[in-house]
Protein backbone atom coordinates (compact mmCIF):
# COMPACT_ATOMS: atom_id res chain seq x y z
CA UNK A 1 0.00 0.00 0.00
CA UNK A 2 1.51 3.18 -0.94
CA UNK A 3 1.74 6.13 1.73
CA UNK A 4 -0.74 8.31 -0.29
CA UNK A 5 -3.47 5.39 -0.01
CA UNK A 6 -2.22 4.90 3.56
CA UNK A 7 -3.25 8.04 4.25
CA UNK A 8 -6.97 8.20 2.82
CA UNK A 9 -7.74 4.96 4.25
CA UNK A 10 -6.95 6.78 8.11
CA UNK A 11 -9.32 9.66 7.04
CA UNK A 12 -12.04 7.42 5.60
CA UNK A 13 -11.48 5.38 8.66
CA UNK A 14 -12.23 8.69 10.80
CA UNK A 15 -14.62 9.81 9.11
CA UNK A 16 -16.56 6.64 9.34
CA UNK A 17 -15.58 6.86 13.24
CA UNK A 18 -16.79 9.87 13.41
CA UNK A 19 -19.87 9.54 11.60
CA UNK A 20 -20.76 6.58 13.71
CA UNK A 21 -20.73 8.92 16.87
CA UNK A 22 -22.62 11.25 15.87
CA UNK A 23 -25.13 9.19 14.69
CA UNK A 24 -25.15 6.93 18.23
CA UNK A 25 -25.08 10.44 20.07
CA UNK A 26 -28.17 12.24 18.19
CA UNK A 27 -29.72 8.39 18.52
CA UNK A 28 -29.29 8.21 22.51
CA UNK A 29 -30.80 12.33 22.38
CA UNK A 30 -33.79 11.63 20.72
CA UNK A 31 -34.57 8.50 22.43
CA UNK A 32 -34.65 10.56 25.68
CA UNK A 33 -36.74 12.45 23.79
CA UNK A 34 -39.16 10.28 22.77
CA UNK A 35 -39.17 8.52 26.23
CA UNK A 36 -41.29 11.42 27.73
CA UNK A 37 -43.81 10.21 25.21
CA UNK A 38 -44.92 6.77 24.57
CA UNK A 39 -46.88 7.24 21.44
CA UNK A 40 -44.15 8.47 19.51
CA UNK A 41 -41.49 6.42 20.50
CA UNK A 42 -39.48 4.75 17.80
CA UNK A 43 -40.76 7.41 15.26
CA UNK A 44 -37.78 8.97 14.53
CA UNK A 45 -36.12 5.46 14.02
CA UNK A 46 -38.88 4.10 11.90
CA UNK A 47 -39.25 7.01 9.88
CA UNK A 48 -35.21 7.28 9.21
CA UNK A 49 -35.25 3.35 8.39
CA UNK A 50 -38.29 4.13 5.38
CA UNK A 51 -35.97 7.16 4.32
CA UNK A 52 -33.46 5.06 3.66
CA UNK A 53 -35.16 2.75 2.02
CA UNK A 54 -37.01 5.46 -0.64
CA UNK A 55 -33.46 6.88 -1.34
CA UNK A 56 -32.43 3.29 -2.00
CA UNK A 57 -34.93 2.85 -4.01
CA UNK A 58 -34.48 5.96 -6.17
CA UNK A 59 -30.60 5.01 -6.09
CA UNK A 60 -29.32 8.11 -4.18
CA UNK A 61 -25.75 8.83 -3.59
CA UNK A 62 -24.41 6.97 -0.27
CA UNK A 63 -22.92 9.92 0.80
CA UNK A 64 -26.25 12.22 0.60
CA UNK A 65 -27.61 9.01 1.95
CA UNK A 66 -26.24 9.91 5.11
CA UNK A 67 -27.06 13.15 5.57
CA UNK A 68 -30.74 11.97 4.90
CA UNK A 69 -30.10 9.95 7.85
CA UNK A 70 -29.16 12.19 10.21
CA UNK A 71 -31.74 14.97 9.18
CA UNK A 72 -34.62 11.84 9.71
CA UNK A 73 -33.10 11.16 12.93
CA UNK A 74 -33.53 14.53 14.71
CA UNK A 75 -36.65 15.83 12.24
CA UNK A 76 -38.80 16.26 15.06
CA UNK A 77 -36.66 17.61 17.71
CA UNK A 78 -38.17 20.93 18.06
CA UNK A 79 -41.46 19.29 19.14
CA UNK A 80 -39.57 19.53 22.73
CA UNK A 81 -41.19 23.12 23.19
CA UNK A 82 -44.79 22.08 22.18
CA UNK A 83 -46.43 21.26 25.44
CA UNK A 84 -47.14 17.24 25.75
CA UNK A 85 -50.96 17.68 26.59
CA UNK A 86 -50.95 19.28 23.20
CA UNK A 87 -48.76 16.78 21.02
CA UNK A 88 -51.14 13.91 22.55
CA UNK A 89 -54.83 15.74 22.58
CA UNK A 90 -57.56 13.70 21.72
CA UNK A 91 -59.59 15.40 19.79
CA UNK A 92 -59.58 18.42 17.22
CA UNK A 93 -56.74 21.40 18.11
CA UNK A 94 -57.30 24.69 18.36
CA UNK A 95 -56.17 27.42 15.59
CA UNK A 96 -53.44 28.30 18.50
CA UNK A 97 -52.29 24.97 18.97
CA UNK A 98 -51.75 24.08 15.40
CA UNK A 99 -49.94 27.00 15.17
CA UNK A 100 -47.74 26.13 18.03
CA UNK A 101 -47.36 22.68 17.16
CA UNK A 102 -46.01 24.13 13.58
CA UNK A 103 -43.26 25.51 14.78
CA UNK A 104 -41.28 22.88 15.64
CA UNK A 105 -39.44 22.23 12.25
CA UNK A 106 -38.30 26.35 12.99
CA UNK A 107 -37.28 25.29 16.60
CA UNK A 108 -34.99 22.75 15.57
CA UNK A 109 -33.45 24.45 12.71
CA UNK A 110 -32.72 27.36 15.00
CA UNK A 111 -30.95 24.32 17.29
CA UNK A 112 -29.08 23.40 14.86
CA UNK A 113 -28.11 25.64 12.40
CA UNK A 114 -25.01 26.86 13.14
CA UNK A 115 -23.69 22.55 14.00
CA UNK A 116 -20.78 22.43 10.67
CA UNK A 117 -22.87 19.55 9.11
CA UNK A 118 -21.33 18.28 5.65
CA UNK A 119 -24.38 17.68 4.46
CA UNK A 120 -27.55 20.88 4.27
CA UNK A 121 -29.50 18.77 7.65
CA UNK A 122 -30.91 22.30 8.79
CA UNK A 123 -32.38 23.29 5.70
CA UNK A 124 -33.92 19.51 5.30
CA UNK A 125 -35.59 19.29 8.89
CA UNK A 126 -36.69 22.80 8.11
CA UNK A 127 -38.65 21.82 5.25
CA UNK A 128 -39.74 18.47 5.96
CA UNK A 129 -43.63 19.50 6.12
CA UNK A 130 -43.40 21.37 3.20
CA UNK A 131 -45.78 20.67 0.27
CA UNK A 132 -45.14 19.74 -3.12
CA UNK A 133 -48.03 22.03 -4.39
CA UNK A 134 -46.74 24.88 -2.15
CA UNK A 135 -49.49 24.47 0.54
CA UNK A 136 -47.08 23.30 3.59
CA UNK A 137 -44.80 25.05 6.03
CA UNK A 138 -42.83 26.87 7.49
CA UNK A 139 -41.96 28.42 3.75
CA UNK A 140 -44.52 27.17 1.37
CA UNK A 141 -41.56 25.90 -0.87
CA UNK A 142 -42.54 24.17 -4.01
CA UNK A 143 -41.59 21.79 -5.91
CA UNK A 144 -38.17 21.37 -6.46
CA UNK A 145 -37.36 24.31 -4.10
CA UNK A 146 -37.92 21.71 -1.48
CA UNK A 147 -34.58 19.77 -0.99
CA UNK A 148 -35.03 16.17 -2.30
CA UNK A 149 -33.98 14.42 1.21
CA UNK A 150 -36.90 16.41 2.67
CA UNK A 151 -39.30 15.03 -0.43
CA UNK A 152 -38.56 11.80 0.75
CA UNK A 153 -38.68 12.53 4.67
CA UNK A 154 -42.27 13.87 4.49
CA UNK A 155 -43.45 10.61 2.84
CA UNK A 156 -41.61 8.40 5.04
CA UNK A 157 -42.92 10.58 8.20
CA UNK A 158 -46.61 10.10 6.99
CA UNK A 159 -46.22 6.46 5.95
CA UNK A 160 -45.09 6.00 10.28
CA UNK A 161 -47.58 8.55 11.10
CA UNK A 162 -50.69 6.84 10.16
CA UNK A 163 -49.28 3.25 10.84
CA UNK A 164 -48.61 4.12 14.44
CA UNK A 165 -51.08 4.29 17.32
CA UNK A 166 -52.36 7.97 17.94
CA UNK A 167 -53.95 8.43 20.72
CA UNK A 168 -56.78 10.40 18.70
CA UNK A 169 -56.97 7.66 16.73
CA UNK A 170 -57.02 4.16 15.88
CA UNK A 171 -53.89 1.90 13.78
CA UNK A 172 -54.92 2.52 10.57
CA UNK A 173 -52.40 0.43 8.96
CA UNK A 174 -50.48 0.28 6.03
CA UNK A 175 -53.46 -0.03 3.48
CA UNK A 176 -54.12 3.53 4.65
CA UNK A 177 -50.90 4.74 4.53
CA UNK A 178 -50.38 3.54 1.34
CA UNK A 179 -53.52 5.15 0.25
CA UNK A 180 -53.07 8.50 1.79
CA UNK A 181 -49.38 9.35 -0.03
CA UNK A 182 -50.95 7.47 -3.22
CA UNK A 183 -53.74 9.93 -3.22
CA UNK A 184 -51.20 12.99 -1.92
CA UNK A 185 -49.12 12.22 -5.11
CA UNK A 186 -48.49 15.62 -7.06
CA UNK A 187 -50.01 17.59 -4.41
CA UNK A 188 -48.78 16.79 -0.51
CA UNK A 189 -46.06 14.43 -2.23
CA UNK A 190 -43.04 14.51 -4.70
CA UNK A 191 -44.89 12.13 -7.63
CA UNK A 192 -41.48 10.77 -7.90
CA UNK A 193 -40.40 9.82 -4.64
CA UNK A 194 -44.42 8.37 -4.34
CA UNK A 195 -43.53 6.30 -7.09
CA UNK A 196 -40.62 4.91 -5.10
CA UNK A 197 -42.06 4.72 -1.94
CA UNK A 198 -45.00 1.87 -4.06
CA UNK A 199 -42.11 0.20 -6.03
CA UNK A 200 -40.50 -0.51 -2.18
CA UNK A 201 -44.23 -0.66 -0.44
CA UNK A 202 -43.27 -4.53 0.43
CA UNK A 203 -40.13 -3.72 2.23
CA UNK A 204 -41.24 -0.48 3.85
CA UNK A 205 -44.45 -3.01 5.06
CA UNK A 206 -41.96 -5.19 6.81
CA UNK A 207 -40.02 -1.69 8.39
CA UNK A 208 -43.63 -0.77 9.51
CA UNK A 209 -44.86 -4.20 10.77
CA UNK A 210 -41.39 -4.20 12.49
FE1 LIG B 1 -42.69 17.02 12.00
FE1 LIG C 1 -42.43 13.22 12.28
Amino acid sequence: MTQKRQVEEFLLDSENAVTHTLIGALDAMVGLLEARDPYTAGHSRNVSAIALTIANEMKMPKAQIEGLRIAAMIHDVGKIQVPMDILNKPGRLTANEFELIKQHPQTAYDAIKEIPFPWDVPKIVLSHHEKWDGTGYPNGLKGEQIPLEAQILSVADVLDAVCAHRPYRAQLGADKAFQIIEEGRGSSFSPTVVAAALRARERIVKQLAG
